[in-house]
């Protein structure tokens, strides 16, 4: 039926309407106010009346979109309403811990219910589309972007991209609490040379295929309505251009039928890429590559019309893509009511709702990563102890929002220090140590870190030293990382480094917290700090959610979605790395694979995680030991709670194909599984391979299960497992 709409609704449409549906623009003056007379916006508002604007992003709150909306339906002439959209990354108003956070959970439940709570609260403030998921893989983590994705590893970014899509879009997407999702950025934009944002990608195909598509393919297995193509080239070739990513294989092999937004300006900068040489020849080439939509290049609107008159784009491209965004326009049900999304009642009741709040602190728990424990100093005792707080962060209701949160409201996070005055039983202190930065902090402002003033230090060293336990709140600012916040250290910035180890002199009993978007190397704090807790950027709940890991009433679950060097030099640095020829020192001489001054291995590895119980893995078990293809193959282990407290842990399946048409991994994730034990239970897991796990594809994007020998590893993170090995015929 909708298909048939579409066929009418084009047939009525001039070239110029047409157009103005591949036009979106970014609604930056008060649309609610009188309509500027001259700039930009003027000519856009122009161009809204006329119905050469198919969609606006960045207008938000039921106000705002209504109005823009009420022109789009009211003044144009076939009244074809807007799509909104806007970057819901981590929640709307609420905020979600970012997203490679919510990745450390590998809760594909929670993660959903994340995502529907976003929706919710976008949804009921006009949006009807996100841009979101992100599932870039990266193992890159100078890039400042590596917190907007699910981290390295491409079975677990599916896993999460699946999650994510169904918790944005719900089973119907006209209902008026979910929205269309947007899988980006197609493709391989994680891959940005030295980590530089924007940089060149030039990877090979066995990179493209077996690490970079695969959560892309798992979103629009889920149903994603849209793709965002990337600003990146690849090969050579900017993604927005690409025949390649967009028609052979997004819109061709895959069978996508949604659409395809540019990123901002995407077209527009194949000029600077030296792709094209204006912009008519960077809009033909957009055009005929497949990208539907153009994000604020202003060139569809301002060329496509003379081009096709001129026969240099076929007017069947621009019909495809009518086609398809008129599409997702019905299926959202805008056509049956286009303000379905603008309901004040509803704004004012979802927003920042009770029941939101819980949703994102359960998230923010689920998130929390416990690096090491040596000294049991967690979980913190509740009476009668005496704890110095330090740090900065931890009196910051800012930072722990983290990056990418446009529509949220400074200074809304509950703080470190504000959780951990909840708990009453001991004396707390706090002393920041030293301002962390100078300056703005915002989303479009660089970072200044403080590292002069230390005005702070001898304050905070004599809380320290009169403490039972110091906790210290060290790492980046929320707006460190991020679009734009590509760095070339990874370390804790400022003066934190020489803070944690001036307060480690004075009293070595401390308990590291973390807030970063990104892995960060600290191998002085991996030798020295006893315990080290992975808290990210949690979102509105941080302190909440921190307090209770540290006390205990929330037994910490999370594993790492990114390995963390030891130093900046070993990235990227990720656990499904391909063997060299000469992996060990078995000659013992200096010609192996290695660094002469540091480990090849990671500081914390990819999927580690510790928890206040134990457990014990036994060896895996395999139903038989040889199998022919298509059989499928099943891994047992059993797990047992051996420590002092119930807890969740989270077993792990790798395989290694040993001998194949083409060099395979080390280790690739291929199961996981998050279960609960109580203290002294066990539990058996069964994990299933088939062909959709053994195979990989070859440098054709051809999907291959070769027969041979392939080992299994099970255990509790990439670098800790045991392992078997079967026969595939
Ligand atoms: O969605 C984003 C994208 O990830 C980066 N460029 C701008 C877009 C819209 O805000």
């Amino acid at each position: 039926e909708i298909e048939q709409k579409v066929e009418q609704l084009l047939a009525k449409m001039t070239l110029e309407e047409k157009v103005g549906q591949m036009n979106q623009y970014n609604g930056f003056w008060d649309v609610t106010g009188p309509s500027p007379k001259e700039g930009n916006a003027a000519i856009k508002y122009e161009h809204l009346r006329k119905g050469w604007v198919g969609s606006m992003l960045t207008v938000r709150g039921v106000d705002q979109v209504r109005a823009v909306q009420k022109i789009a339906v009211e003044e144009t002439r076939l009244g074809i309403p807007l799509i909104i959209g806007f970057d819901v990354i981590h929640g709307y108003k609420t905020l979600s811990p970012i997203p490679l956070a919510e990745a450390a959970s590998w809760d594909m439940e929670a993660i959903k219910k994340s995502a529907q709570v976003a929706a919710d609260e976008a949804s009921a403030s006009g949006i009807n589309w996100t841009f979101g998921p992100n599932v870039d893989i990266s193992r890159d983590a100078r890039w400042g972007r590596v917190m907007e994705g699910a981290g390295e590893d491409p079975f677990l970014g599916s896993r999460v991209a699946t999650a994510r899509v169904k918790g944005f879009q719900g089973d119907d997407l006209s209902a008026p609490n979910t929205i269309a999702a947007c899988a980006k950025h197609f493709a391989a934009y994680g891959f940005a040379e030295s980590g530089r944002d924007y940089n060149t990608v030039d990877i090979g195909n066995a990179t493209l295929y077996n690490t970079v598509l695969p959560p892309f393919k798992a979103a629009k297995d889920a149903g994603v309505r849209t793709f965002m193509n990337s600003f990146n080239i690849l090969n050579g070739v900017p993604a927005t251009g690409s025949s390649f990513l967009q028609r052979d294989i997004l819109k061709g092999k895959w069978g996508f039928d949604g659409f395809i937004i540019t990123d901002w300006a995407s077209i527009r900068e194949m000029i600077a890429h030296g792709y094209a040489k204006d912009g008519a020849e960077a809009t033909v080439k957009a055009v005929k590559a497949g990208a539907d939509m153009d994000m604020e290049s202003h060139l569809y609107v301002a060329q496509l019309v003379k081009l096709v008159n001129e026969g240099k784009v076929d007017i069947k491209l621009v019909d495809d893509a009518v086609r398809r965004i008129l599409r997702v326009k019905y299926e959202l049900g805008l056509f049956d009511d286009p303000y379905r999304y603008c309901n004040e009642k509803r704004e004012k009741e979802v927003i920042n709702s009770k029941a939101n709040h819980e949703a994102v602190l359960d998230m923010a728990k689920k998130s929390i990563v416990l690096l090491k424990n040596e000294k049991n100093l967690l979980p913190l005792k509740k009476n009668g102890q005496k704890i110095a707080l330090i740090g900065a962060l931890a009196n910051d209701k800012n930072s722990p929002l983290g990056s990418w949160r446009i529509a949220s409201d400074d200074n809304t996070a509950v703080s470190v220090l504000e959780g951990m005055q909840q708990y009453k039983g001991n004396t707390l202190t706090f002393e920041k140590g030293a301002d962390l930065t100078v300056g703005k902090t915002t989303f479009l402002d660089e970072v200044v870190f403080n590292t002069t003033d230390r005005n702070g230090f001898e304050a905070a060293k004599k809380a320290a030293a009169s403490a039972d336990v110091v906790v210290m709140v060290l790492g980046e600012h929320g707006f460190q990382s991020g679009e734009g916040r590509s760095r070339t250290n990874l370390d804790l910035p400022g003066l934190q480094q020489e803070l944690l180890e001036e307060i480690y002199k004075v009293n070595p009993n401390v308990v590291l917290v973390l807030n970063n978007g990104r892995p960060l190397a600290l191998t002085w704090a991996a030798e020295h700090i006893p315990t080290i807790v992975e808290a990210w950027h949690l979102g509105t709940q941080t302190g909440n959610a921190v307090a209770q890991v540290l006390y205990g009433d929330y037994n910490p679950s999370g594993k790492l979605p990114m390995s963390f060097p030891r130093n900046v030099g070993q990235v990227p640095i990720y656990y499904n790395q391909h063997s060299t020829g000469r992996p060990t020192n078995s000659d013992n001489n200096v010609f192996w694979s290695h660094y002469t001054d540091v480990e090849k291995t990671p500081q914390f590895a990819f999927g580690h995680g510790l928890s206040y119980t134990t457990f014990k893995y036994s060896a895996p078990k395999l139903d038989k030991s040889s199998y022919t293809k298509g059989e499928a193959v099943k891994v047992s282990v059993d797990i047992t709670n051996t420590g002092n407290y119930d807890g969740k842990e989270v077993a792990q399946l790798y395989i290694r194909d040993i001998a194949a048409s083409l060099s395979r991994p080390v280790k690739e994730l291929k199961g996981f599984e998050l279960i609960s034990l109580k203290k002294g239970e066990t539990k058996t897991v069964t994990f299933t391979l088939t062909d959709k796990e053994l195979g990989f594809f070859n440098n054709e994007g051809e999907y291959l299960v070769e027969p041979g020998t392939f080992k299994v590893f099970v255990g509790t993170s990439s670098d800790n497992v045991q392992e078997t090995e079967f026969e595939l015929k």
